[in-house]
Parts: structure tokens; sequence; C-alpha cells
């Protein structure tokens, strides 16, 4: 059944929370593919008129990092039912690569990130919020091992980032979100229950077995 509006599902949570793993699990219980899924990730400002050296030193945990303004304009694309050409980040040079990548519009979006739930335009487009809520020495562990393993960053330099900025950023902006979530889901990609009880309400929505009689 096609509606008159997509739904917009918030999964904020710190980094290495388990979000995409919540996000990939939500999404790979509807096979039949009725589900958009935009990282903010995808959203970092681009910085090619920056040297290398200066892109480091960015403070990636700060919500100005991001590109909201067009992030949000995407949303309400989507929002109409038009598709949209996502950005595609590189975290290896710290910038957005030349690929976009087209995003057809569906039922439900998925909007995931570390500070999805921080900017009120964001939080007013949703109509559920998640937080993912894992322990932060679970979180640095698995960050750790994604970060040399696929992000090109040394154990050094992890960790380094890790005290500096991730953590202060983190208890700054990232944990208040999570007094906007509706629902808070304990240990991320591990908590089935949790995951099954998202994709049972996403579907009463989507077969509108939610609908209000008195709307
Ligand atoms: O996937 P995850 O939620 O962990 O991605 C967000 C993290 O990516 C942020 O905590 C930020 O420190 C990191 N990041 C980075 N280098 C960039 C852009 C983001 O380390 N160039």
């Amino acid at each position: 059944m096609s509606r008159k509006k997509p739904i917009v599902i918030g999964v904020a949570g710190g980094t290495g929370s388990g979000k995409t793993t919540v996000t990939r699990k939500i999404y790979r219980s509807f096979p039949d593919k009725s589900i958009a899924v935009i990282q903010q990730d995808a959203y970092y400002k681009a910085q090619d008129d920056k040297p290398f050296e200066e892109r480091l030193l960015t403070n990636y945990d700060h919500p100005l990092a991001f590109d909201t303004d067009l992030l949000i304009a995407h949303i309400h694309e989507l929002l109409q039912f038009h598709p949209i050409k996502k950005p595609v980040y590189d975290y290896t040079v710290h910038t957005r690569s030349d690929k976009i990548v087209p995003v057809e519009p569906k039922d439900v979006i998925i909007l995931e990130g570390i500070l999805i739930l921080e900017d009120r335009r964001l939080r007013d487009l949703m109509d559920i919020k998640v937080f993912v809520d894992t322990d932060s020495d679970l979180r640095i562990i698995r960050r750790l091992l994604r970060d040399t393993e696929e992000r090109g960053r040394s154990v050094e330099s992890v960790i380094n980032q890790y005290l500096t900025v991730v953590r202060p950023m983190h208890l700054q902006f990232v944990e208040p979100t999570k007094r906007y979530a509706d629902i808070i889901i304990p240990e991320g990609g591990k908590n089935t229950v949790a995951i099954d009880l998202m994709a049972t309400k996403i579907r009463a929505v989507l077969d509108g077995a939610d609908a209000s009689p008195f709307d």
C-alpha cells in the first residue's frame, strides 16, 4: 500500500553503539525493500577546499560538521516521494567523494547517525525517534577495530581522537539527545526483541493498522 506520506524513523546513538546494525536488521526484515536508509555521515560537509592536514583537525563530532540543510532538503524531497542524489563520504580522505547514490522514495525512511536527534528541525520530521544506548567501553572497542580495519586509521590516532574530541562531544551533544527518544534500545544490534518490536511497529503503520479511527 502506498501512503500519503512516508514515515520517518530516526536512529541515533554514540559511535560504535550498534545503530547501523539495528538499522540494517530492521531493513532486512522488510524483503520488499520498502525502506530507504539515509546515513547522517553521508552529509558531512565537503572539505575539498581545505588541505588534507587541515581536514585532519576538523571536529567531526560537532553538529556544525554536517551539512544539515542539505540533509533536511533531501528528506523533504523523499517526503514528497521524489528521488534524491545522496552524497558519498570518504573517511580515508575526510571529504565527500565524487560519487553520488540515487535514493528512490519509499514508504519508510530511516535516518541514522550520531547527531540525528540533535537538530530540532530533523526531530520535527520524525515519526519515531530511537536512541541506541551502549556502554562506552564496548563502543570504543568497536570503534578501534572498525577505524583501524576500515577507515585507514592507526590505533594511536583512534585513541587520541576518542579522548580529545569524540568522548567530550559525545557527552556534550550526543548523550543529551537520549531525552528526545521515544524508544531507547540497550545493546544495539544484539537486542533482537527491540528490533522485532520496531519492525512490528513499522509493519503496523504500513498496513494502516495504526491509523486512528478519529483521523
Ligand atoms: O559510524 P559512526 O557513527 O561511528 O560515525 C561517526 C564518527 O565518525 C564520529 O564519531 C567521527 O569522529 C567519525 N569521523 C571521523 N573522520 C571523519 C568523519 C567522521 O573519524 N572524517
